[in-house]
């Protein structure tokens, strides 16, 4: 594979999202106004962002050999993502049923489906087909991590890069979390992977350079309060650009998807998160995990 291919590993979901007043408390039932429903999932989020930011993704995954996910390959392949390796499966595809609330804030249940039919060995196959110097290999955790991992484990022999985003939040296997170039997490991520409270910007600058023991570089998002990044040059904080929160969802996903593009395009760690914050940005001023075709 050649110099600067970005290899995206992970989920693909239907959306359906309805905005609410207020998320409902256990037993209530609230009525909610405006539902789109939309293709999602944190894998085929974050490939979309990279398409847009100008890479040709290689996306790894599995939908279902379903209507709905012909219809999630179709929206991909419309934003230029290369889903030529995702496999059709005979389980349903993923789905996710998201609420969002006036002011942003999401909820979110997903039945992962057809995600949970990806296996180890295949993949691994894939990758070191695809693998080597220069190639980055960007990963979130809606699929097994026994996947993820194997994956991991061949792009950095193969010389190339991993960059995990851990969300949602799981345990995974110490060497894993070691190969992450970066390890990207948000403050609650961060919190549970470090057992710390993270109250302020100096809280998470300590939590990065805590977590930087563990991983080859961390980049540790905090919201509309910016990324903190912790590398063997030191520990950093990077404004976020301050725009209308319309919903949140996806927006970590458009990080980390545009991040991964800059990188395999050989910008430096701190351009990279530059670019996925102006990506973050964007993402939080449309309903939905995708923008519209
Ligand atoms: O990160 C947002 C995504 O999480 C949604 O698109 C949904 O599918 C869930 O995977």
């Amino acid at each position: 594979m050649t110099n600067g291919a970005l290899l995206v590993l992970g989920s693909a979901n239907r959306d359906y999202t309805v905005v609410i007043e207020r998320h409902p408390m256990p037993g209530e039932t609230v009525l909610g106004g405006e539902a789109v429903v939309g293709t999602g999932g944190k894998g085929s989020n974050q490939a979309v962002a990279a398409a847009r930011a100008g890479a040709k993704p290689i996306f790894l995954a599995a939908v279902g050999a379903d209507s709905t996910g012909a219809d999630i390959l179709r929206d991909l392949d419309s934003f230029g993502v290369d889903t030529s390796r995702v496999e059709r499966v005979a389980h349903a595809t993923g789905i996710a049923l998201i609420t969002v609330s006036h002011s942003g804030e999401n909820s979110i249940v997903v039945a992962a489906g057809a995600n949970q039919a990806l296996e180890a060995a295949p993949i691994a196959s894939v990758v070191s087909e695809l693998a080597g110097p220069g190639v980055v290999l960007l990963a979130q955790l809606e699929i097994p991590v026994a996947v993820v991992d194997a994956a991991a484990s061949v792009i950095s022999a193969a010389g190339g890069r991993f960059v995990l985003n851990l969300s949602p939040f799981t345990t995974v296997p110490p060497r894993m979390l070691a190969l992450a170039d970066p390890l990207v997490v948000n403050e609650t991520e961060a919190s549970e992977l470090s057992n710390s409270i993270i109250d302020s910007i100096a809280d998470a600058q300590v939590v990065a350079g805590r977590l930087l023991e563990r991983s080859r570089s961390v980049v540790l998002t905090l919201g509309g309060d910016g990324t903190v990044i912790a590398d063997s040059s030191g520990v950093v904080h990077l404004h976020a650009r301050r725009v209308e929160v319309i919903d949140t969802t996806g927006a970590g996903d458009a990080f980390a998807g545009a991040l991964a593009a800059a990188l395999a395009a050989g910008a430096t760690l701190r351009d990279a998160v530059e670019k996925g914050l102006d990506a973050g940005a964007e993402a939080v001023q449309h309903l939905g995990a995708q923008p519209s075709l």
